[in-house]
């Protein structure tokens, strides 16, 4: 295998074991005797320092017409793609003339109907055909096709070049990252700008988060690994912003050099890479150890517990879940159901590991002595909403940063 972004061999540092597709939740009735499987193998390239899977499944077993992913799950995040939509319309399309905005996986369109709500004319590029469909009923312009550069250069020849290309947790999905950069480069009007996030590798890294790495996470960027991807494509990174969502994302915005001033913060974040080691072997193998011990300790404990007869649930039937199950073995004589506010997955079971997925009305029937917060990304908003849970001396079961209790 060679690296996606620079060609150089790529060599292993860990594996998570035989991986199922993290989204590939199926009604009981639907099991296949023979669970599609892949080698959840990691990388980070010694030239250009991109952190990488080894493989990754073909896109259409990930990405389909039953795509059990909905963007609009949470409060919080409709709050933060709102305020990202008012990021775009502020800082990037002020005093231009009737601006054109493409957003790459636009999901249901959760953050583009607030550009379309202003009347900025926009167009959201989004491969799952049936949350298309919910973006359209959104009033959300889509297109269901993939985006490479053949597709970028229709889209211009239609609408224009694009002032904006938007994409959030969606760059980090796409293994032919170089025909991504060569379309934006083609799409991109000349003063236009770039503007994504994604998980953050040195989040991901500093947390022990090792949940974030799945099928559909082909990437977890840094900003040396970003620069290495849209340097080639005449694109530098102008701005850098941290965010608190996905468990610790990174905001980048790039531009044509000669057309932009890089901000102060893009050069504290080279620093503070270089301070972590992200350029580092050592650094990977501190991680696959640490990785190797949240195990542990999270088997053990759960072992613990059903061993003095304690009820566990999970909560949130995350992508994210999936490798934690898979790779800690983890399976219905552990956890008793797993709680999650997505109709399209309740009813069915986890991949691979064969929980069964309920409704939240079922997580108070009589509350467990335990839930697993596999959506410890949305910790705070679960937490205040699960009031009665804790105070009934409910505890939830983290694992990141370690294994550990909230209890009331
Ligand atoms: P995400 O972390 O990829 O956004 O997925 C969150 C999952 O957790 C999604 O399947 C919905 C579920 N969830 C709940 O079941 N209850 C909640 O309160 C929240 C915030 C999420
Ligand atoms: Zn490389």
């Amino acid at each position: 295998m060679e690296c996606r972004v620079c060609g150089e061999p790529l060599a292993p540092f860990m594996s998570f074991g035989p991986m199922p597709i993290a989204n590939g939740f199926l009604a009981p009735q639907d099991i296949p005797l023979d669970t599609y499987r892949f080698e959840l193998a990691t990388a980070s390239c010694k030239r250009c320092r991109t952190f990488q899977l080894i493989d990754q499944p073909p896109p259409d077993k990930m990405f389909h017409a039953n795509y059990a992913f909905f963007s609009q799950t949470s409060r919080v995040m409709q709050d933060h793609f709102e305020n990202f939509a008012l990021d775009i319309a502020q800082r990037l399309l002020a005093r231009r003339d009737d601006p054109f905005v493409v957003e790459l996986g636009s999901n249901d369109g959760i953050m583009l109907r607030h550009i379309a709500k202003r009347g900025v004319r926009h167009l959201g590029v989004e491969p799952s055909a049936n949350v298309a469909a919910a973006a359209r009923n959104n009033g959300v312009n889509t297109t269901s096709v993939f985006f490479d550069a053949e597709s970028a250069a229709n889209i211009r020849e239609q609408y224009g070049p694009a002032d904006v290309i938007a994409a959030a947790n969606v760059m980090c999905h796409i293994g032919s990252i170089r025909d991504v950069a060569a379309g934006i480069a083609l799409l991109l009007r000349d003063d236009g700008v770039l503007i994504f996030e994604d998980p953050y590798l040195g989040e991901v890294i500093a947390k022990t988060s090792y949940d974030q790495i799945y099928d559909e996470h082909v990437f977890l960027f840094s900003l040396e690994s970003v620069r290495a991807i849209f340097g080639p494509h005449g694109l530098s990174v102008i701005d850098v912003a941290p965010q608190t969502t996905h468990g610790g994302s990174m905001r980048y915005t790039l531009g044509k050099t000669e057309h932009h001033e890089v901000s102060s913060t893009v050069t504290e974040l080279e620093v503070a890479e270089s301070r972590q080691g992200l350029g580092d072997d050592q650094t990977y193998d501190r991680f696959r150890q640490s990785c190797e011990a949240s195990k542990a300790a999270l088997n053990r404990l759960l072992g613990e517990l059903r061993g003095a007869g304690k009820r566990i649930a999970g909560y949130g039937a995350t992508s994210k879940s999936t490798t934690v199950l898979n790779y800690c073995g983890i399976g219905p004589e552990l956890i008793e159901f797993i709680s999650d506010t997505t109709p399209i997955k309740q009813g069915k079971v986890t991949p691979g590991t064969h929980i069964s997925v309920k409704p939240p009305s079922c997580f108070s029937e009589p509350y467990p002595d335990f839930a697993v917060l596999f959506a410890w990304n949305h910790a705070a908003e679960i937490i205040a909403k699960e009031k009665a849970f804790l105070e009934s001396g409910g505890r939830f079961i983290t694992f990141v940063p370690e294994v550990g209790m909230i209890q009331a």
